[in-house]
């Protein structure tokens, strides 16, 4: 049974099949829409009215939504719902959130609602979502939602489950706190306590933490991370120079394409495509393409231009940079998630003046992997 929409709704429901507009992608999404516009100006009754219809269907992009609008009302959930209406469905996503019998599906949908509720409250059930033996959809969600609760307890609780973690969660673990200096720094502490390994941070990962605005970060970056900083690049150019002659096997290049070159590049079907399509450069020539891998910073093209964002909640994203307007900036990230971000919570932005693509990604790799490497873009069709 749905409740009564509020009245400022009421022409779009009417118009709608009432009593089924919510399993209606587009019904959802616009009333989501006018929900997060209302939240945000509302107040007195009308926010009340508000969030009683958010109680009565309390799906995650509803509850999202009514967040997401009372928040650039300068106000909360928590602090904008003094009759605690939504109590009841955040003590029900509780209970799913830790069922191990109920779908992926939903369990991802209480994560997402609990990301919503004050943390404290919220973290037990979230807690139980980090372990070990989730399903991977349900552990990132976990994460994030984790994540979303930015504090010294949430850095601490995201830390304490590495274990438990697959290397994918690893890595997004690991960005979600490169993303602030605070989190940063004790990702550094617990690094230099030799409980994680350097190892574990991607060449991009340690490429924006060594380089990191705030220089004594970026400081304790380099000593701590001085294992996996990458060789001056005169030397890898030096080092790899046979490769240009040697003859590989494109197999077995494919093979480190998918383990260090995937994330970013399509290539014979796969991958994510965030820089160019390796079958675009694939005759380029050995040279080209060599020093192309080795030295990314010395040429690139300006769309493919890295950016720092930094938001006014404390975060630092880095991405390239694929809309841009009045209204909001537009980052895509490694993984290729692309973050939409409202000028208003944008504290500033700027270019490295570098490409995305880090340097060392050849590390660990040998004169022969190189060539196979190389192999495989030269016979992409
Ligand atoms: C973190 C993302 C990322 C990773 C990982 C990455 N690249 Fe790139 N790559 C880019 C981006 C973005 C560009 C385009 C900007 C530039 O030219 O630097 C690029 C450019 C290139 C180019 C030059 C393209 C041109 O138009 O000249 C080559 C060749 C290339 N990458 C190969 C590789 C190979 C091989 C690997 C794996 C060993 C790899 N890249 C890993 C992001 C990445």
């Amino acid at each position: 049974m749905l409740s009564a929409p509020p009245a400022y709704a009421q022409p779009i429901f009417d118009r709608l099949n009432a009593s089924n507009y919510l399993a209606k992608p587009e019904a959802a999404a616009i009333t989501a829409h006018l929900i997060e516009l209302n939240a945000a100006t509302a107040d007195g009754a009308r926010l009340r009215q508000i969030i009683t219809f958010v109680a009565a269907n309390p799906r995650a992009p509803l509850v999202q939504a009514l967040g997401t609008g009372l928040r650039r009302n300068g106000t909360s959930i928590e602090q904008a719902d003094t009759e605690k209406q939504l109590t009841p469905a955040f003590i029900h996503a509780a209970s799913i959130a830790h069922d191990a019998t109920a779908t992926p599906a939903a369990r991802i949908e209480a994560i997402e609602l609990l990301s919503l509720q004050p943390p404290a409250q919220a973290r037990t059930a979230l807690a139980a979502g980090l372990t070990k033996g989730q399903p991977p959809a349900v552990q990132r969600a976990a994460i994030n939602a984790v994540a979303q609760h930015y504090s010294t307890e949430s850095t601490r609780l995201l830390i304490e489950h590495w274990s438990d973690y697959d290397s994918p969660a690893q890595e997004a673990v690991i960005t979600i706190l490169l993303a602030r200096e605070v989190s940063a720094n004790t990702l550094l502490s617990t690094i230099a306590a030799g409980d994680i390994l350097p190892s574990a941070l991607s060449a991009s990962q340690v490429q924006a933490v060594v380089q990191h605005k705030d220089a004594s970060l970026a400081a304790r970056a380099k000593q701590v991370l001085a294992s996996v900083i990458p060789p001056a690049r005169a030397e890898m150019v030096e080092k790899f120079q046979p490769a240009l002659t040697l003859s590989g096997v494109a197999d077995r290049g494919q093979t480190i394409y998918q383990s260090r070159c995937f994330i970013c590049h399509q290539a014979a079907g796969l991958g994510i495509a965030l820089g160019p399509d390796l079958i675009t450069v694939k005759s380029k020539g050995r040279a080209a393409l060599l020093s192309a891998i080795l030295e990314p910073h010395k040429e690139v093209a300006s769309q493919y231009i890295a950016y720092t964002v930094n938001t006014k909640a404390g975060q630092t994203l880095q991405g390239i940079i694929t809309k841009d307007d009045a209204r909001s900036l537009t980052l895509k990230m490694l993984g290729g998630v692309e973050v939409n971000i409202p000028r208003a919570t944008l504290k500033g932005s700027a270019s490295t003046g570098q490409s995305l693509m880090p340097e060392g990604l050849e590390a660990g790799l040998d004169v022969q992997g190189m060539a196979d490497l190389l192999t495989f873009i030269e016979e992409l069709k």
